[in-house]
């Protein structure tokens, strides 16, 4: 198998769905293997058949430090190693500040904070055993680098997911393991349909309006594509990254400069 990453095995947390199957066809399509880990096993399988070789399903719940290293062995099993990880699993909420609830809070910086970090360090503790370094790829968000009205709970995981890429970045590329963040803006599918919903109860606006405005914003001139993603995401796995450490690209047609 020929690609920019011929031979590699990568496990792409929460890609049953959106963002990370077109994370996981990329790096199908540049030679590496895919560990489709999601906590939807049933989504993830099929998701795997329908990716076809290469793809292979892995149960996985970012939010249990058991299930992680459980889905790590999984996957050592499959292909002897890894040498990619996308941590892409994130939940979402919005709602008025005096309207969040400690129950919303705690569910998404499990996910989003929580089982980033602890993810980040059994792969890292896997790549450090295999000796040949390796490539983390966290997810963060526009949202992560500034508030918004309502969001308050989901912008502070994302900020929080740009500075563990910043520390464990720092600490890990000692052992050849570069972590590196995407920071996409508004990508279309299952996620922001959800918000579009949040935001209709919130300000009363009509089911797609939300989205409507939120597109008319972005400099690009549309709403995102998971596609709009991948080349980074590919990038950002492949030998071309090696001196890439610890940052967080922008991938977001223009909506945030730093
Ligand atoms: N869609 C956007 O507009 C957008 C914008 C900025 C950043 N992002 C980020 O990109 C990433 C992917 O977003 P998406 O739009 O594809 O999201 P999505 O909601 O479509 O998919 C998330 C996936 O994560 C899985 N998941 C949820 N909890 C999990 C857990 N505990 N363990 C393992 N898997 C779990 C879900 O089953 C689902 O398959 C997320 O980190 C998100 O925050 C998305």
């Amino acid at each position: 198998m020929t690609g920019r990453l011929a031979g590699k095995s990568a496990l792409i947390t929460g890609s049953a769905r959106g963002i990370g199957k077109h994370f996981a066809k990329g790096y199908l399509s540049e030679g590496a293997q895919a560990a489709i880990a999601d906590v939807n096993l049933a989504a993830a399988e099929k998701t795997a058949a329908e990716l076809g070789q290469g793809a292979y399903a892995v149960h996985m719940d970012v939010t249990d430090p058991a299930s992680i290293q459980a889905a790590m062995e999984a996957v050592v099993e499959k292909t002897g190693k890894i040498d990619i990880v996308i941590n892409n699993a994130a939940l979402f909420t919005a709602s008025p500040t005096v309207e969040i609830t400690t129950q919303d809070f705690e569910k998404l910086y499990a996910v989003n904070v929580f089982g980033t970090l602890f993810t980040i360090q059994a792969a890292a503790k896997q790549m450090i055993a295999q000796g040949h370094g390796g490539k983390i790829i966290n997810m963060a968000s526009q949202a992560g680098r500034r508030g918004e009205p309502y969001v308050a709970v989901y912008c502070s995981t994302k900020a929080a997911v740009i500075s563990i890429t910043q520390s464990t970045g720092l600490d890990l590329i000692k052992h050849g393991i570069n972590v590196n963040a995407i920071s996409p803006g508004v990508v279309d599918g299952e996620h922001w349909d959800h918000v579009d919903s949040l935001f209709a109860k919130w300000e009363g606006k009509e089911l797609g309006q939300k989205k409507k405005e939120v597109a008319a914003g972005v400099p690009f001139g549309r709403f995102g594509k998971p596609e709009d993603l991948v080349g980074m995401a590919i990038f950002l796995a492949s030998d071309d990254a090696e001196y890439v450490v610890a940052q967080t690209y922008n991938v977001d047609g223009g909506q945030w400069m730093s």
